[in-house]
């Protein structure tokens, strides 16, 4: 198949792939629509799928429209451009189904309600890459798909514009200079997408970060905080922390905590996860800064909230000791240790929101001794979350619920809700 085919595919798949076959075999391809028909070349055979990309569009599908961005294609961070937001909803939705039911053996035959987003300026959040351009000078911006070439960036229409404006400010001739040492910028805005706090990592010396900072803090407008991180070790300056507000209450979020970066779902996601309980034991596990953990405190008489990130959980600690009610106990452990010390207690709700890989069926075991009434499972991977469901189905559950919250338009990710009961 080495050279140029057509091909038409039959699906969307989850990566952000349209799937179909030729003579014989699976193909892959990005940026293409069910039923359109495309010359495709093929870039690599991996595990008998054969992975191609698009060289052009013979007969585009209806749904096709034309991309906002100018880096989409080349740029790694979106996938779905081409496709109109409504579209983009309904095939995820359609996409976690499919892979709960192949990976998990869960045929969830029930609605699955979107809470949807605007579909642009979405995120309070970005990772910039710091890397030297052909000509050797510094450049920012997004990896490639799939690779570590950089494609320098002017702005990113998926990001909040006051991370723009940061942006500009960035790529502008002294500051990348002073920004050469760097291999990474992340940036997070508040929830009024005014204060940024900007976290740079790469190699630094005291006396440099010392002067960068104080300049980053002076000169770029919104900027608050300035943290620097080389291996382990962490320098801050400026405002120890971001505050972010989701109604009306404050967290407290430190460079390298984890953050939900859907500036315009946060609150959506806070009411469908925490539920509408009064009473009883709730336990947050996966906490981070305790975006749930402190909601879960207003509805339930005590919280166990569980975290191992250590500047998150210092976050989670100190936005637990801020409640009125001091109904939390914040527990530094991995989620799995947690549950190997815990004592027997049944509680009545259990949130859990793993990082992609899923909870895992060993942590699931121990889980399932305290066999919680309730289990609200939130997740950014519908693989593991089509194996860990199915461990739990087979495990005493029922699934009453699947809820969609596109947290990230024009990429592939898919973030969902799974509300579960104790069937005994
Ligand atoms: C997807 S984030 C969710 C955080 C929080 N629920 C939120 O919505 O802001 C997952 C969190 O789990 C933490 N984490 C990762 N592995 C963990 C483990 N084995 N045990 C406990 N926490 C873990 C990460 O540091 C991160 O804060």
């Amino acid at each position: 198949m080495s050279s140029p085919f057509e091909f038409s595919p039959v699906k969307l798949v989850y990566g952000g792939e349209a799937l179909g076959f030729h003579a014989g075999r699976t193909i892959l391809s990005p940026r293409l629509l069910p039923d359109e028909r495309a010359e495709v070349e093929e870039i690599r055979r991996q595990k008998g799928v054969v992975h191609v990309r698009p060289l052009r569009i013979l007969e585009p599908s209806p749904e096709r429209i034309k991309p906002f961005c100018a880096y989409f294609g080349s740029c790694g961070g979106c996938d779905y451009q081409h496709l109109p937001y409504e579209a983009q909803v309904k095939a995820k939705a359609e996409i976690l189904r499919e892979t709960l039911r192949r990976l998990g053996k869960v045929n969830w035959e029930g609605s699955i309600p979107a809470h949807t987003s605007p579909a642009w300026n979405y995120r309070n959040q970005a990772k910039l890459k710091v890397r030297a351009d052909p000509g050797g000078s510094p450049a920012l911006g997004f990896y490639e798909a799939e690779s570590n070439r950089l494609i320098p960036i002017v702005a990113c229409p998926i990001v909040s514009p006051r991370l723009n404006a940061v942006l500009t400010a960035l790529r502008s001739g002294p500051w990348l200079s002073a920004l050469a040492h760097c291999r990474e910028v992340e940036v997070m805005a508040d929830d009024l997408d005014e204060k940024v706090m900007l976290t740079l990592t790469g190699s630094w010396d005291a006396p440099e970060e010392e002067s960068l900072a104080q300049k980053l803090l002076g000169e770029i407008e919104g900027a608050s905080t300035v943290a620097f991180t080389r291996d382990s070790a962490m320098k801050v300056f400026g405002e120890p922390h971001l505050v972010y507000h989701v109604e009306d209450i404050a967290y407290r979020v430190s460079p390298g905590s984890f953050f939900q970066s859907a500036r315009f779902l946060l609150a959506r996601m806070v009411t469908a996860v925490a539920g509408m309980q009064i009473g009883g034991v709730a336990m947050d596990l996966f906490a981070g800064v305790g975006l749930f953990t402190l909601p879960l405190a207003m509805r339930f008489e005590q919280v166990l909230a569980v975290e191992s990130h250590p500047q998150a959980a210092s976050d989670l600690a100190a936005n637990a000791g801020a409640t009125s009610r001091k109904n939390v106990r914040p527990i530094t452990a991995t989620t799995f240790d947690f549950l190997r010390r815990c004592a027997q207690m049944q509680p009545d709700l259990v949130v859990t929101d793993p990082p992609r890989a899923g909870v895992g069926v060993a942590t699931l075991k121990l889980l399932l001794n305290l066999r919680p009434r309730r289990l609200h499972y939130l997740s950014c991977s519908p693989p593991t979350l089509a194996r860990d469901l199915s461990f739990l189905l087979s495990h005493g559950y029922q699934l009453d619920s699947l809820e969609l919250f596109d947290c990230f338009p024009q990429t592939y990710h898919i973030e969902s809700l799974a509300r579960l009961s104790c069937r005994g």
